[in-house]
């Protein structure tokens, strides 16, 4: 299978030295690149601005903003049979970037934000047969909001998780999430990130196959 996968925050600038963009630490993402690597599945992986170093064994797109990531997706989209959303993508970014360093004297300043591109809903129309995996962060009616997600943006799959717990969402290794699909929601119990990346992976597997058994 040839999967494309994204992770991490991206960084939406103010100025030459600020940014505004979340917690995102990229482990989740990486963990899905590295199981469908280690599963035998060609990867390439469009990663925001985070500590890991990328895997090895695929190809990897260092992107900052979420126009440079949906530039990136957009190229390689048409590469992949199973695309994985599992960046954090801003959702707004500052409506004039300034050209020099804001400066403190101003006093209190007001920054104006502007909706970024949703990739997912961007890229909706070069689904064809692909799989579409989205990642849904939730702080409240978690499978309620991960659900009009999956509808909204036309996935085959989200994995919702609840980013107000201690151990799943941000920064943590441990995730607990329930997998979304239209058939109906399936909770997982509290795993490390690894062991939701092989899961999935394997999840992605048996629909593929299924898709394809269909097909034929
Ligand atoms: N996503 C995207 N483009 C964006 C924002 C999000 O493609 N500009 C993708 C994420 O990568 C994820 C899914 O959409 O796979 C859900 O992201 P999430 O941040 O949970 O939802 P939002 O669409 O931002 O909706 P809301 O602000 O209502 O939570």
């Amino acid at each position: 299978m040839r999967v494309l996968v994204t992770a991490g925050p991206t960084r939406e600038a103010i100025d030459p030295v600020r940014f505004i963009a979340n917690r995102s630490s990229g482990k989740m993402g990486y963990a899905v690149a590295a199981a469908a690597v280690a599963s035998g599945h060609e990867v390439r992986l469009v990663s925001g601005p985070v500590a890991l170093t990328p895997p090895d064994g695929l190809e990897c797109a260092q992107v900052t903003s979420a126009a440079e990531m949906l530039d990136a997706v957009r190229q390689w989209v048409p590469w992949c049979q199973v695309l994985v959303m599992a960046a954090a993508v801003a959702d707004w970014r500052p409506a004039h970037v300034s050209a020099r360093k804001l400066k403190k004297a101003t006093g209190t300043t007001e920054l104006k934000l502007v909706p970024t591109a949703d990739i997912l809903s961007s890229v909706r129309s070069m689904k064809a047969g692909r799989l579409f995996v989205g990642f849904a962060a939730e702080t409240e009616q978690v499978v309620e909001e991960a659900s009009r997600k999956l509808r909204a943006k036309g996935l085959d799959a989200i994995v919702a998780n609840d980013v107000s717990r201690p151990d799943a969402g941000f920064e943590v290794d441990t995730n607990r999430v329930v997998l979304i699909t239209a058939g109906g929601a399936e909770p997982w119990p509290l795993m490390r990130k690894t062991e939701v990346a092989r899961r999935l992976v394997e999840w992605i597997e048996g629909a593929v196959s299924r898709e394809e058994e269909g097909e034929s």
